[in-house]
């Protein structure tokens, strides 16, 4: 098959035919085996001729900026070398949770234990890792929680803030947590050496009172608190308190790495009181880069093309293909575009397996990325901005780069988005370079060269563009009282945080001081944003918390149903089972109630149209939560059957602020922001008319629409948050 050209079609001639599949897939038996292996390899790396300089620098100073390309080795190999320094407990934190496991497996790997002793990972919903554990990776929303319950790390001697150059808004937070907490645990450490005992435990009181100047007793018996289950949850909440008046003594200083893919790095350096910068040498072969003469309408289709042109005009063996996209609704719609088109491929042409890689996709999955592809067979890896620095896959040596990515956005008047977007240049570079990893690469940009020129040269810091009430909850949480006074590297605008305080007070997680409520820090436990943690709470007492844990579970996964563009008709008739005229929280409950009845059959979710391998992972959700739940004191078994209104009014108590009203032309208004929001066409209540509804999320795409929307009265919109719309009962 021929298909159309997106590219002038003379690249690709040149291809030197050396460039091998490298397989890294060890057998699990003698981990020593396996890590003799990959020693040599590990020497190889670019940064093993620094080694001892970086331990020497990390020796001497408290912080150290570390920049180096990406594959020269710094996430894989310098806790390595921190670790046989004889430094003590490490953690690194990723911003992906699929970066933080996958490279916790190589490591171990490399080390040679098995994942989960020495080398371990923790991420939400996941731990893998034991009380053995020395290195520990992590994502840096993990490492922020862990804050609340160990307001001094102190359990780690070293934290390496990894990927730091993406500046999401868990890492900016972080950076700014561990510049306090590596001060005070100097001044403790002093201490220590200086003081007698009797003095050091009032140090320690004294720090305490300080940081955690409020909530340091969660009880559960406040009037406001709305809780019918107020008995059962004193005694957990104190074995929360509990952790954190442990003992101060022998806490020693903390080491602070921050590593980086960019060159841009005296921020950093700057931010850590001139802390020292070492540049590692990367290894980069030359990458060909070619533009589109003319934009593309449409860049799924563009991408698709472009794939099946590469295989077919250069030789398998020259390479495997990474195509980056913006998220996984755009990975699946390639996947089906491919797995049809290499059906029809003539006799003697190789294979073509496609393998995506996105954050929601199940472990299992995510491997087989990193597996080289069966003979004869050329993989074409499908990823979001994951493999821009933070994974390093083996074998590319052709990258397609659609130049978009989805980018949160947050409006305090309209709310959150999450929108497709163009990349920064530096992006755009850095697709480019996972070409040239091995040998001299190609990357084809399905946008023009003059495109190209218009893009930023740099993202913007996600803490300027987020909403920040998670984050905010958070610092409260340890301690910080003085949110706008935070030491942040770059400054979130003086709006966006006031709006997060007082959407934080409307969830009574603070008081009208801004000082942090016994529930407030309840929430804060939640990795989850804080209105989740409100419906959670709120549906004890309205007796529906298994529901509720559900529909959460449910809203955590994207795409459980998907309706495949040549049968939208028949995937709309036999999805019409679980649709509610409540809306989408209801259809989603029933769709998990009637995936749970057939156990998930697989050709029931055919015949449905359900993605199996999300539900899977809805389920998984659940189970976490669950345990969290329990954990927090909760009877997470409490159920309200078929009385789903209950349901819906614990969303209001987290989601009133996601609320729109019918007005007389038949257009809905938000509450908030008097926007006119459209119910997405996706939507069980698309086309519907109800006096109030709310909503999960709001997106922007040519207009504002609302999804996870569901039928409300307004009263009870009222009844959820009277300090705001009090005014809806009269
Ligand atoms: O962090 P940085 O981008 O500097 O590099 P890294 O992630 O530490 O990876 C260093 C090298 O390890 C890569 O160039 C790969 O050769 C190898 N590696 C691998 O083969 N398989 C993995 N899962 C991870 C790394
Ligand atoms: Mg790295």
């Amino acid at each position: 098959m021929v298909p159309k050209v997106v590219f002038p079609d003379n690249k690709g001639d040149a291809l030197a035919t050396t460039g091998k599949t490298k397989q890294s897939k060890q057998s699990k038996q003698d981990y020593r085996v396996v890590a003799q292996k990959l020693r040599a390899q590990r020497e190889s790396l670019p940064i093993f001729s620094a080694r001892s300089a970086i331990v020497k620098q990390v020796r001497a100073h408290p912080t150290v900026i570390v920049v180096g390309e990406t594959g020269s080795g710094k996430t894989t190999q310098i806790p390595q070398y921190l670790l046989e320094s004889g430094f003590g407990t490490i953690a690194v934190t990723q911003p992906r949770r699929v970066a933080a496991t996958s490279i916790a497996k190589r490591v171990a790997e490399e080390v040679g234990t098995p994942l989960g002793g020495r080398v371990g990972y923790t991420i939400r919903f996941e731990d893998c890792s034991s009380e053995r554990t020395q290195l520990r990776f992590c994502t840096d929303g993990l490492l922020l929680r862990e804050i609340l319950s160990d307001p001094l790390l102190r359990r780690y001697e070293v934290v390496v803030l990894d990927e730091a150059h993406e500046r999401t808004l868990r890492t900016d937070i972080l950076l700014g947590m561990l510049k306090d907490i590596q001060r005070e645990r100097k001044r403790v450490a002093e201490l220590n050496q200086q003081a007698p005992e009797a003095e050091e435990e009032e140090e320690e009181e004294e720090w305490h009172r300080d940081h955690r100047s409020h909530g340091t007793h969660v009880t559960f018996d406040e009037p406001e608190a709305p809780v019918a289950a107020e008995a059962e949850a004193p005694a957990v909440a104190s074995a929360v308190v509990d952790s954190v008046h442990g003992d101060v003594t022998g806490v020693g200083e903390l080491k602070i790495i921050v590593m980086s893919a960019t060159l841009d790095a005296e921020r950093f350096a700057a931010y850590f009181d001139a802390a020292p910068i070492l540049y590692v040498a990367g290894r980069q072969f030359p990458v060909t880069t070619y533009y589109t003469t003319t934009p593309q309408a449409d860049y799924l289709d563009a991408a698709h093309l472009a794939a099946l042109q590469i295989h077919t005009e250069t030789p398998s063996t020259s390479g495997d293909i990474l195509v980056f996209l913006s998220g996984q609704e755009d990975i699946e719609s390639v996947e089906r575009l491919l797995r049809e088109s290499a059906g029809s491929f003539p006799a003697g042409v190789p294979a073509l397996l496609p393998c995506p890689i996105f954050a929601a996709l199940p472990q299992a999955q995510q491997a087989l990325v990193f597996d080289a592809a069966p003979e004869f067979t050329r993989k074409v890896i499908l990823a979001t901005n994951i493999a821009e620095t933070s994974l390093t896959i083996p074998g590319i040596r052709h990258v397609i780069d659609s130049g978009v990515h989805k980018a949160r956005g947050f409006d305090p008047r309209v709310g959150e988005s999450l929108l497709v977007e163009p990349v920064s240049k530096s992006s755009a570079r850095q697709r480019a370079g996972r070409a040239g990893r091995e040998a001299p690469g190609f990357c084809y940009r399905l946008y023009t060269e003059a495109d190209y020129a218009q893009l930023a040269e740099d993202g913007v810091p996600e803490i300027k563009r987020c909403r920040l009430s998670m984050v905010v909850l958070q610092l409260k949480a340890a301690g910080v009282d003085d949110v706008m006074g935070f030491d942040f590297m770059d400054r979130p605008s003086k709006k966006a945080l006031k709006h997060a305080l007082l959407e934080l007070f409307a969830l009574d997680a603070l008081d009208d001081q801004g000082a942090l409520t016994p529930l407030g820090r309840w929430m804060a436990e939640f990795p989850l944003e804080p209105a989740y943690a409100k419906v959670v709470y709120a549906s004890q007492a309205a007796g529906c918390t298994r529901e509720a844990i559900d529909v959460v579970a449910l809203l955590s996964v994207d795409s459980l149903f998907y309706a495949p563009a040549d049968k939208r008709d028949e995937s709309n008739a036999a999805q019409a089972v679980f649709r509610s005229s409540d809306g989408d929280h209801v259809t989603l409950l029933n769709l998990l109630r009637a995936y749970t009845a057939v156990n998930g059959d697989a050709e029931w979710c055919k015949e449905h149209f359900v993605n199996r391998r999300n539900m899977k992972h809805v389920l998984d959700v659940r189970v976490q939560l669950n345990r969290l739940c329990a954990r927090l004191g909760l009877d997470t078994q409490r159920s309200c059957g078929a009385d789903v209104d209950a349901v819906l009014r614990c969303f209001l108590a987290g989601f009133f602020h996601n609320c729109a009203l019918l007005q007389p032309d038949g257009s809905y208004r938000s509450l908030s922001g008097s926007q006119a929001v459209h119910v997405h066409p996706g939507s069980a209540l698309f086309g519907k008319k109800t006096p109030a509804i709310f909503y999960d999320q709001l997106v922007f795409t040519n207009k504002l629409h609302a999804r996870g929307v569901s039928a409300v009265d307004p009263l009870w919109i009222a009844q959820a948050a009277p300090k705001l719309y009090g005014r809806l009962s009269k």
